[in-house]
């Protein structure tokens, strides 16, 4: 069977250097490309293949540091390391598709066969390089990048990585070739997302132009972990370009493209360079098509410093997974706009979100509708037939407004308005029960409490309905909890069943007698958290 590109759908996020465990910060880019992942499932159910690749970068010389350090081999440390943060990101429920270590053969394969091909196209010719090199970073430094420090050490100034003085012959690829192609392409497509981002790419572009052509191997007496260059075997690959080339190993490149471009890359703003300028430069010599967006998010900060190893200020995230659960870590993560700006992670305030609306505002509407001192036979009605009063309307008219609400978020992958939208909704569908008083109202025998008590009943189960449907990607096990508990059917769970039910028959709720669900459970909070 020949699968169309149309009914397919590629996103892809960093491979990640295996130097070190995971941390919230990967594990952030991987939720990300998730969301948006099962978002595109949702809203269009005809894609028939979703790929969604990530995997590890294994090759250079800080992953041959490590291992010294480890007393491993490299390729045991990197078996090791790699599984950790695969192990990390199951846990997490990431579906990712395809799982790409660097040192696989057929990675391995394909990055021959980009050298071979650049060769081919007269881009590659043999050079030298002489200029400091950041191993932390694996990438060439200019002088107006770094600084000397007290003890006369050289550093990079934003990062405070030390530099190391390299001079080495090595092959050159002609980036100034296409240097104008570029430029273009960021600004008639703007493929960078936020578009702040395009204007800084643009920005980088004119300073890599002063530096003309890049460097794209290393001598192997300096680093002999990696893909040795074709007929070369004193030169390495540069691990940025050996990194890059992932996504086309994805896709079974060169045998295979048909699934290329990816239509979302997702990156850390540290990483702009390497993907809006060197990266389209190699599909260009290559004649393949660019990507057709590249997502860009800051970075979670731990006391305003850049989560990392190196700053020794990670938070690891099997630690929180203890603590708040799969969900609830997905939830809080997504819940912060880290798209427009960086966020300090803190878990306080994470686990007030997780009470306050999870545990509270989600999980008590759904037990208030279904406890039996309202809706003692667990019934689903069917749209009441009565008028509504002007309360309901108004809860109403919130439902119909929703799914456009969420779509405008949820496309700019700013879920984080389309979590605070269905909050809302919520809570105005909480604030109704609390008005109309149910309890009283199921104890009533007069006529009109008692269809009073249905419209409530059906207005509540539709709204927990709809915003079931539009969690989904955002907390996938709650969600698929609440539509099970409601009985919607495994097809039925898409964005074009958000619209209110009019044809709906009357049915049980999958609730056994005196049952209560706890889609989240609170979690307690000392106090004293909130300054730490
Ligand atoms: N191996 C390269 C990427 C090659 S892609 C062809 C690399 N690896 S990394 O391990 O340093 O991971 C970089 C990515 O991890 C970032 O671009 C970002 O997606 C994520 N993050 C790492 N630290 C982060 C934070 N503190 N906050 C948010 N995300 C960050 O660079």
């Amino acid at each position: 069977m020949t699968i169309s590109r149309a009914a397919s759908y590629f996103i892809s996020t960093p491979i990640y250097y295996v130097n070190s465990k995971p941390h919230i910060g990967h594990l952030y880019s991987n939720l990300l490309a998730d969301t948006i992942g099962r978002w595109q499932r949702i809203k269009h159910p005809s894609i028939s293949k979703l790929i969604f690749s990530t995997g590890t970068d294994e090759h250079g010389l800080k992953i041959e540091r490590a291992a010294i350090d480890a007393h491993l081999t490299p390729l045991a440390f990197c078996n090791q390391v790699s599984e950790t943060f695969r192990k990390m990101f199951d846990q997490f429920s990431i579906e990712y598709s395809n799982y790409i270590r660097t040192t696989d053969e057929q990675h391995c394969q394909a990055v021959r066969h980009v050298w071979q091909e650049l060769s081919k196209q007269n881009l590659i010719y043999k050079g030298s390089y002489e200029g400091w090199y950041s191993v932390q970073d694996e990438c060439f430094v200019r002088e107006d990048e770094i600084i000397k420090d007290q003890s006369g050490q050289t550093r990079i100034k934003e990062t405070n990585c030390l530099v190391e003085w390299t001079e080495e012959k090595n092959y050159m690829f002609k980036l100034n070739q296409f240097h104008e192609r570029i430029e273009q392409w960021i600004k008639d497509q703007k493929p960078l997302y936020p578009t702040k981002y395009n204007k800084l790419a643009l920005i980088q572009l004119t300073e890599l132009k002063k530096q003309g052509d890049i460097s794209i191997s290393r001598e192997s007496k300096r680093l002999s972990w990696g893909i040795k260059v074709p007929n070369d075997s004193s030169q390495i690959v540069y691990v940025w370009i050996d990194a890059l080339i992932n996504y086309l190993t994805v896709v079974g490149y060169p045998d295979h493209t048909i699934h290329w471009p990816p239509n979302c890359q997702i990156i850390g703003k540290e990483i702009l360079r390497f993907h809006a300028i060197y990266w389209p430069a190699l599909l260009m010599g290559l004649d393949l098509e660019l990507p057709r967006q590249i997502v860009v998010h800051g970075h979670w900060l731990k006391d305003d410093k850049k989560m990392s190893k190196s700053v020794g200020n990670v938070i690891d995230p099997c630690d929180l997974l203890i603590k708040l659960q799969c969900d609830g870590v997905r939830y809080c993560l997504l819940r912060e706009d880290v798209l427009s700006q960086d966020a300090n992670f803190n878990e306080y305030k994470m686990k007030k979100y997780l009470n306050a609306e999870l545990a509270n505002t989600l999980g008590n509407l759904l037990n208030r509708v279904t406890s039996s001192a309202i809706n003692s036979e667990r019934i689903y009605p069917s749209r009441p037939s009565h008028p509504l009063s002007s309360a309901a309307t108004e809860l109403l008219d919130q439902y119909i407004n929703l799914p456009l609400r969420v779509t405008t978020a949820y496309d700019s992958y700013e879920f984080y308005h389309g979590i605070i939208a269905i909050m809302n909704v919520l809570r105005a569908c909480n604030a109704y029960v609390q008005h109309e008083q149910p309890w009283l109202l199921a104890k009533s025998t007069i006529e009109n409490d008692r269809q009073r008590l249905q419209i409530l009943i059906y207005l509540t189960l539709e709204c927990l309905r709809i915003c079931g449907i539009l969690l989904q990607p955002i907390v996938p096990s709650i969600s698929k909890q609440l539509l099970d508990v409601l009985g919607i059917d495994q097809n039925k769970r898409t964005l074009h069943d958000c619209t209110v039910q009019i044809e709906h028959k009357a049915k049980h709720l999958n609730l056994m007698k005196n049952e209560r669900i706890s889609l989240y459970q609170r979690l307690p909070i000392v106090e004293n958290e909130r300054d730490e």
